[in-house]
């Protein structure tokens, strides 16, 4: 485990929050259920994030979703708010306590219709999905993520976003000696940097967003 380091200064992540529109009611409620009732609450993204990735989804125009990482469906729900009724997103869980809280969740939204959450390892289910998806969210465990880079490049549609969180691995990227997941992320960040088929903005949002434009196969 590493020291987690928070990276924005803690008046300015408040005032940046406060100064924020809300997210609905439900996300407000995944997050306070999320927090009473689990020990790794700090998984969940949170408010800033999933304004950012909604608003993401807005303006992509965004009508096909996947994301690997459901936990208990407050990214979910914050990008299925913003998709149009006929919108559809697919999420991928492999831990059955929180996939069920999670469906518990969709249920209580008039857009829980449009999600479908996928049981299993991201690995086992991603052949079974239909390509292709018009944004990504990839928040599965760490030390995949650039296997799932390359697995899920194909899966976007070309001018289709993949948004990838934590990407800056709570500074862990930065040392000069890293545990495995910190390696693995900082991995992730070399190849999109030289991958000519995408450009990129690595965001220093909460503990680090990704947002990669596919440009060509
Ligand atoms: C950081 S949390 C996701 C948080 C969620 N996206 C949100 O913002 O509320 C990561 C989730 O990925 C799940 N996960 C980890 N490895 C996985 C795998 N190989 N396949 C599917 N899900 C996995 C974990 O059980 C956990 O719920």
């Amino acid at each position: 485990m590493i020291e987690k380091k928070v990276l924005i200064d803690p008046d300015t992540a408040n005032y940046a929050e406060q100064f924020t529109k809300p997210e609905s009611e439900i996300c407000r409620k995944v997050a306070d259920v999320t927090d009473k009732e689990l020990q790794y609450a700090d998984m969940l993204s949170g408010r800033i994030e999933g304004r950012l990735l909604a608003m993401l989804v807005a303006i992509s125009g965004a009508k096909r979703i996947l994301e690997l990482g459901t936990f208990t469906g407050y990214s979910a729900l914050s990008m299925a708010e913003a998709l149009p009724e006929d919108g559809e997103l697919i999420t991928i869980e492999m831990n059955s306590r929180y996939s069920e809280m999670a469906e518990r969740h969709f249920a209580l939204s008039e857009h829980g219709e449009k999600i479908t959450l996928k049981f299993g390892l991201a690995k086992e289910v991603l052949p079974t999905v239909k390509a292709k998806f018009d944004l990504i969210f990839l928040d599965a465990n760490k030390d995949d993520y650039p296997e799932y880079y390359e697995l899920l490049l194909p899966l976007l549609r070309t001018g289709g976003l993949l948004i990838v969180d934590n990407v800056l691995w709570y500074g862990g990227v930065l040392k000069d000696v890293k545990d495995r997941k910190s390696e693995s992320i900082h991995q992730l960040n070399r190849i999109i940097l030289s991958d000519k088929r995408v450009e990129n903005v690595l965001l220093p949002v909460r503990d680090g967003v990704q947002i990669v434009r596919k440009l060509s196969d």
